[in-house]
């Protein structure tokens, strides 16, 4: 294989063979093929497109670059494409757990504007997402449930390619981000997958159009591969929840877990969207109606069994949940922004919800950049709440200097937009592909 000649072939919009897709990135792996000729055929891909026997071409090589696990008990994972105050991962993957299907879960760490499970686990002090492949197994096999971080021993060549695509302008392709995703959940070997394809301001795909092509590839993509697979578009033009950042949206998803009453109203839109996702995987995983796992799971959710594989969760990851207790409960510096006219709350844009977010400092403008766990945003309203002048919209947050609160807090007052008409109620599920 001579990669001038496969980057020519792309170029030109020609469908590649299934042995020069494999000998391209493996040679990339290997360091043999130079990041510059990595670099024009990720554009070419971008820009000419894979079909579908391409791009499963493309996951496979990339899955088969690393260690890939398998699992001899049922298991399923859920995948999301990234949301602003996205805590879903830390109540799905317990609460599916509790209704006895296991959930070998690799996560990642935000990077930009939206936050990760991973950065979110590790404000609870002692909580490592730096596990062993082995340890990795170990917790899954004995508590039915691990949240770590995908190791250097799993998919090195999407790694390696993602770094590249990061800084070269070749992100924005469906087929690259098919074989990204999906070679990585492949080689974790859960049995079934379920994709939250995340829509709107606050998500990486903004159009319906978009979220719609990559679920239907997401979903084609793992089932060619022989998994069971379903995917759910998901809105999110405004946060999901009221916490965005790191240790308040962790205090969010325990408040759901431990099914807090007085907060229960707040979250019911969130919480009815775990157990959907869950009972995907438990139905698809089960061979079970979607009707009977729902069910199942709002019963293990509100026994608290859900919360108990939580807690067995970080325990066994080193963390400690009454050290977080007592960590939450020191002070912080805080600025409260209020509504200057009466009306609906229309709008809360999640992108800029996130930008002041991470201007507070809960993100990483850099991979290895350290965050402030308490920084964040927390809502006091949701879309559709009818505000007085004055009443509060929303507190900034964070643990050090109140340095940046000022700017910060401008840029979240641009999120809220009230009018004196009711929006009209909007589903957080847009659309169903199995
Ligand atoms: N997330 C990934 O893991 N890969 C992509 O290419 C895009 C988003």
């Amino acid at each position: 294989m001579i990669a001038k000649v496969v980057i020519d072939k792309k170029r030109e919009g020609h469908a590649l063979g299934s042995a020069e897709i494999r000998e391209f990135i493996e040679g990339f792996t290997r360091g043999e093929i130079p990041d510059y000729q990595m670099s024009a055929l990720a554009m070419a891909i971008c820009c000419r497109g894979m079909t579908e026997r391409e791009t499963a071409d493309l996951t496979e090589t990339m899955k088969n670059s690393g260690t890939c696990l398998s699992w001899e008990i049922p298991t399923a994972d859920k995948h999301s494409t990234g949301g602003v105050g996205d805590k879903l991962s830390l109540v799905i993957q317990p609460l599916a757990a509790a209704c006895g299907v296991s959930v070998p879960s690799l996560t990642g760490r935000g990077l930009g504007l939206t936050g990760g499970t991973a950065d979110k686990l590790e404000t609870i002090p002692g909580y490592s997402c730096a596990q062993t492949l082995e340890r990795f197994q170990e917790i899954v096999k004995t508590v039915g449930v691990s949240l770590s971080v995908q190791t250097d021993d799993i998919t090195p060549a999407d790694k390696k390619l993602y770094a590249l695509r990061d800084v070269t302008g070749t992100v924005a392709s469906i087929p690259l981000i098919v074989a990204s995703i999906l070679s990585k959940k492949l080689a974790e070997g859960a049995h079934t997958l379920v994709f939250d394809v995340k829509c709107g301001k606050g998500a990486f795909m903004k159009t319906r159009e978009d979220a719609t092509g990559l679920a239907n590839a997401l979903v084609a993509g793992a089932k060619a591969a022989g998994r069971k697979a379903a995917a759910l578009v998901t809105d999110m033009d405004a946060p999901l929840g009221y916490a965005v950042g790191n240790a308040n949206e962790v205090q969010e998803a325990l408040d759901i877990l431990k099914c807090v009453s007085s907060l229960e109203s707040r979250v019911l839109a969130v919480t009815d969207l775990c157990v959907e996702f869950a009972a995907l995987m438990v139905s698809l995983e089960k061979e079970i109606k979607l009707d009977e796992a729902r069910q199942m799971c709002r019963e293990k959710l509100e026994k608290g069994l859900a919360l108990g594989k939580f807690e067995e969760m970080v325990t066994a990851h080193g963390g400690d949940l009454e050290r977080f207790e007592r960590f939450m409960a020191k002070p912080t510096f805080k600025f409260r922004i209020q509504a200057m006219k009466s009306g609906y709350v229309t709008a809360i844009d999640a992108e800029k919800v996130a930008r002041a977010a991470f201007m507070l400092g809960a993100g990483h403008a850099q991979a290895g950049d350290r965050i402030d766990p308490r920084a964040g945003v927390t809502l006091a309203v949701k879309v559709g709440d009818r505000v007085a002048v004055g009443a509060p919209l929303a507190t900034l947050e964070k643990s050090t200097e109140p340095d940046g609160l000022d700017a910060a807090a401008a840029e979240l007052y641009k999120a809220f937009q009230v009018s004196p008409t009711a929006p009209e109620a909007k589903p957080l599920i847009l659309e169903r592909i199995s």
